[in-house]
């Protein structure tokens, strides 16, 4: 992977990445994001309910990579425009149709706070670029060739099988609640079947495992920077919730570690 391109802005931009992602690993000591009904805050500024502050915070996903990727020189090439896909194909799950199949408890106040609203602007406008100026401009190894490359190989699977396994696990955690919950059905229940066999957070396991097929096909730094992201982000905050589960659940399954199976 080529640390140093040469191009000012984009070398800046990964630098100031990559100490973000420091900077997010370190805030977990404090906490974990304010979104949701477990972590989300109940005191004053600005707060959003959950699904609209999933597609709020996300839609930079689905803006900033298709700009900046057709001012590249390769745009119309074959492997980027796979790459173009893939994103397109990820963001759309995440901006728009996982919030919109969310089941809400009615009731629930809203506790999706702004500020992980901007946090997520930031990541997503850095990832965006970062991604789309390398895949469509600054990369040199995306020719034909590479779809038999074993890197874009090895990637493509893990990252189908990391999607696979993340969108698997949403839809489990749905179904725990009816869809139109009535406001004294319990807000939680504990998860079972599929990942949540070995781990308390498979979707967060799911969405890490989505982000390493992503930066191993492309190989390219700005994937590595939004997996350092999602990692500082996700396995902390999994470590959080297998916790919270276990002090609100005494039947919880004593085996399950929270998001690396037998592991962590
Ligand atoms: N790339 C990244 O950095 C990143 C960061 C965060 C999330 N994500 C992805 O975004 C998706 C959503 O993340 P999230 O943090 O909101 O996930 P989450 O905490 O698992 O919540 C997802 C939905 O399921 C509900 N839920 C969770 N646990 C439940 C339980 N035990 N019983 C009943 N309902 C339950 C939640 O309700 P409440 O809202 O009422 O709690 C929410 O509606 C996941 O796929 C995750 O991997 C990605």
């Amino acid at each position: 992977m080529t640390w140093y391109t040469g191009n000012t802005l984009y070398d800046t931009v990964l630098t100031v990445g990559f100490i973000f992602a420091a900077l997010i690993l370190l805030s977990s000591v404090y906490g974990t994001a304010k979104y949701g009904g477990r972590f989300g805050t109940k005191g004053g500024g600005i707060k959003m309910g959950s699904k609209l502050g999933w597609v709020v915070m996300e839609f930079p996903g689905l803006l900033v990579f298709p700009i900046v990727y057709f001012m590249g020189r390769n745009a119309m090439e074959p492997v980027p425009l796979f790459f173009l896909a893939v994103w397109m194909f990820h963001y759309s799950n995440r901006a728009l149709i996982n919030p919109l199949l969310m089941r809400v408890q009615p009731g629930t106040q809203s506790s999706f706070d702004f500020s992980v609203v901007l946090a997520g602007w930031f990541t997503l406008t850095i990832h965006g670029y970062l991604n789309a100026a390398y895949i469509s401009e600054l990369g040199t190894h995306y020719v034909p060739a590479w779809f038999s490359d074993p890197r874009f190989l090895t990637g493509l699977a893990i990252y189908a099988f990391g999607f696979t396994l993340n969108i698997h696990s949403d839809h489990i955690l749905r179904n725990l609640r009816s869809k139109h919950p009535k406001p004294d059905e319990p807000r939680y229940k504990i998860p079972y079947g599929g990942g949540f066999r070995l781990v308390s957070c498979p979707q967060y396991l799911g969405e890490i495992l989505s982000f390493v097929g992503f930066a191993v096909m492309t190989w390219n730094l700005g994937a590595v920077f939004v997996l350092a992201i999602t990692m500082a982000n996700l396995i902390p905050r999994a470590l959080y919730t297998h916790k919270w589960f276990h002090k609100n659940f005494d039947d919880y399954p004593r085996e399950r570690k929270a998001v690396i199976p037998f592991i962590l």
